[in-house]
């Protein structure tokens, strides 16, 4: 990989925070930094991403930017219109609309608020693709390669950059990655038709645009269709798949580490000896927790010969607060998981909220069954990352919408996430498995969970972008 790489995204790697009156950063939060940040630090380049917090703002204005190998600029949009295509468009709608979450009989309403939203999403699109010019020229300026800079562009918060780098300069390669699924025709089709317009000709001006799975990309295939009629897909642009994968060694180095062991002496101790069915996600509406936690119940009503021997283990990190939704839904988990405990009794749901990645690791290294129940998800990295640090051969129970059930099919348990049946009959099928077939299918998911490793997975795309 020679290019050098601008990469934007919304969350950056680093994230700031002020200590004694001095910045402090950390490693940012979200998946990105470990899909892209290995491939950054060998090629060199820039990331550019959106200040997260006061002190992000702080650590922009005051010129913090390096990480190493390469650099890392924040933007600092208006902060009312940065809210707005943040929370408004980007999560609320956008989010909503790849992963099918509306309720449709209250939402989404597009009033004169959405579409006073809509043009700060423009702003902010604006925003990134001049710093990305910009950030272009400065490194075609001051490096040795004459190869022109390649810019990848990740996610639904910025679909709209790939046109509008085009624009001021059609020679720079770009590419686009979603995270997430592609919204369904139904789904696509409930935004207001000059947004549909714009997203698609916005993403599909891209000359690579990239999916985690098969699924996905038909998807975008036919949004293009539909809204953009001009653009031949496949040619203008490039349509390919590029499954993720963790990066094994690091997370090894991760899990190895004395954090990690205070975290599951801590779990353990909430455990009392009993097995753990494990989940670990943000509180996400598409995550589908509250589904996960009837069916681990139903099991133990049919079943309660298992109670005394089995607990629910549930990591949730509390994730984007300022959403209504996410708060009420959030509050409507730990319901569930009270009323569960009420009624099994010996605290079998064990239900803990903390942004913690040692205790993360700590779950994925003893838990005794994964359970993957999303309603939607671009790949789910939980799927890979638990089997390949667990312990004792935990089979995974995965939904179907899942991406990574794409690769996983044959190795997991397949479920429908809606069916709470089913998935209850999963989880007894994974914690009554003979060791044998444990052991075989976790050899299975341990090999695949390795084989997209993130280098791989970015040279794959700038390949795609020859
Ligand atoms: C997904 C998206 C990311 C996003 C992350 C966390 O993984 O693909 O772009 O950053 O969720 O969401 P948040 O709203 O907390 O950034």
């Amino acid at each position: 990989m020679q290019y050098p790489l601008i990469v934007l995204s919304n969350r950056g790697p680093l994230s700031w925070s002020c200590v004694n009156d001095a910045l402090v950063s950390r490693r940012g939060a979200g998946g990105l930094v470990s899909a892209l940040g290995p491939g950054l630090t060998a090629t060199g380049g820039t990331w550019i991403a959106a200040a997260q917090s006061a002190s992000d703002r702080r650590a922009a204005k005051e010129g913090q930017q390096d990480n190493g190998p390469y650099q890392v600029r924040l933007l600092t949009p208006d902060a009312a219109e940065q809210e707005q295509a943040l929370h408004e468009i980007s999560n609320r709608i956008l989010w909503f609309a790849h992963h099918d979450l509306w309720n449709r009989p209250y939402g989404p309403v597009f009033d004169a608020k959405t579409h006073a939203a809509w043009s700060s999403y423009r702003k902010v699109n604006k925003l990134f693709a001049a710093a990305a010019i910009k950030e272009a020229r400065h490194l075609q300026s001051t490096s040795s390669s004459a190869r022109l800079p390649v810019v990848l562009v990740q996610d639904y918060h910025l679909a709209l950059v790939p046109k509008l780098l085009k624009q001021l300069a059609p020679e720079i390669p770009v590419g686009h990655f979603s995270h997430t699924p592609f919204a369904h025709t139904s789904a696509f089709s409930v935004l207001p038709s000059d947004w549909r317009q714009e997203l698609a000709e916005g993403m599909g001006a891209a000359d690579l645009c990239s999916f985690h799975t098969q699924r996905w990309a038909a998807r975008f295939r036919a949004i293009l269709q539909q809204e953009a009629p001009d653009l031949t897909p496949g040619i203008a642009p490039k349509i390919e798949v590029h499954p993720l994968s963790p990066d094994p060694k690091s997370l090894q180095v991760a899990a190895d580490s004395p954090k990690v062991r205070a975290e599951r002496a801590i779990l353990e101790k909430h455990l009392k000896g009993r097995r753990a069915v494990v989940r670990v996600d943000r509180a996400e509406l598409s995550k589908n927790i509250i589904r996960g936690i009837d069916s681990y119940t139903e099991l133990m009503r049919r079943r309660p010969d298992l109670l005394s021997s089995t607990a629910h283990l549930i990591l949730v990190n509390p994730s984007r607060l300022t959403l209504k939704e996410y708060r009420e839904y959030l509050h409507h988990c730990r319901q569930t998981a009270q009323k569960a405990n009420d009624e099994l009794g010996e605290e079998t749901i064990i239900f803990l909220e903390d942004d913690n990645f040692p205790r993360s690791l700590a779950a994925f290294l003893l838990a005794d069954v994964f359970i993957v129940n999303p309603i939607s998800d671009g790949m789910n990295l939980v799927a890979k990352e638990g089997p390949l640090l667990n312990e004792k051969n935990a089979p995974v129970v995965l939904s179907t919408e899942a991406g990574a059930y794409e690769e996983l099919a044959e190795m997991c348990l397949g479920v429908n996430p809606y069916d709470i049946t089913a998935t209850a009959k999963a989880i007894e099928i994974a914690l009554e498995m003979p060791e044998n077939e444990r052991e075989r299918s976790a050899q299975a998911l341990r090999h695949q969970a390795m084989a997209h490793p993130p280098g791989q997975w970015l040279t794959a795309q700038l390949e795609g972008l020859q």
